[in-house]
């Protein structure tokens, strides 16, 4: 696959968008001008989210709400957001839907009740399992792990990179394209076995966030320019 190859992305999917980080992504990415579908288990809370979106913005917006799997269907790029209790199913349902696309994978392997402890799947990551499952034909990329969703429901600059990786170097750059369009800077963390510290950092920072009592810590990449 290469970047020219890959279809001009306008409507983006987000399974599982009714929570809390999809909601903040798609605020984001509908602010950008992106066509975004959240998915749910269920349309009509799909469409509740929707609604709440359009009217936090105050400006029109293409956000509609929608079962996942036809989401999934209709959109140029796919991004998951579901708790990793529910990453296996949710990715096995979405097999049918997602070859030949790239698949954004926000999920964090937290095992509940020790969330600030690193612990990972045998796979390596979710990214890794989410590839299995899925099969050469998708392409998983894992992002915004490291970025609260606290960060994303408004319109002030994020003081928290992102680190992108995955299996394919333009589906890597296709998704660093689209954080540029969240307003958050990506960087490209490399191959998908990095994955294992992108998702992990997310246990290291919900544990900073209880220590120092603050919301929503994150990470800064630095020595390198920026722009
Ligand atoms: N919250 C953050 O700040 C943050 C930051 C970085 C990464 N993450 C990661 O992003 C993912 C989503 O986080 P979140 O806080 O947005 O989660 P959430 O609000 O708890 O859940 C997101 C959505 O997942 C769907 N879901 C829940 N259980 C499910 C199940 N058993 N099967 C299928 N779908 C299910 C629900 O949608 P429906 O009921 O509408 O189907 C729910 O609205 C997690 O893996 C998390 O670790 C979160």
């Amino acid at each position: 696959m290469t970047e020219e190859a890959y279809p001009p992305i306008t409507t983006i999917a987000i399974i599982g968008g009714t929570g809390k980080e999809g909601k903040g992504l798609a605020y984001r990415w509908a602010k950008a001008g992106y066509h975004i579908l959240i998915g749910s288990r269920q349309p009509e809370k799909a469409q509740a989210a929707a609604e709440e979106i359009c009217l936090l913005a105050q400006e029109p917006l293409h956000v509609e709400g929608s079962h996942n799997p036809e989401a999934a269907e209709r959109a140029d790029l796919v991004v998951v957001t579901v708790p990793y209790a529910a990453h296996r199913d949710t990715m096995t349902m979405l097999v049918p839907y997602v070859q030949g696309k790239v698949v954004v994978d926000v999920t964090v392997p937290l095992v509940p009740p020790k969330v600030s402890r690193v612990q990972m799947p045998q796979a390596g990551s979710a990214a890794q399992e989410a590839q299995a499952i899925l099969g050469e034909g998708a392409w998983v990329v894992d992002a915004f792990q490291n970025i609260s969703h606290e960060h994303l429901l408004h319109d002030e600059p994020v003081e928290c990179d992102v680190l992108v990786c995955g299996g394919n170097k333009a589906a890597r750059e296709i998704v660093l394209g689209l954080v540029e369009k969240t307003g958050l800077v990506g960087w490209d963390a490399g191959p998908i076995e990095n994955a294992v510290v992108v998702e992990g950092l997310t246990s290291v920072l919900i544990g900073i966030n209880k220590r120092y009592g603050v919301q929503s810590s994150g990470i800064r990449i630095t020595g390198v320019p920026r722009g």
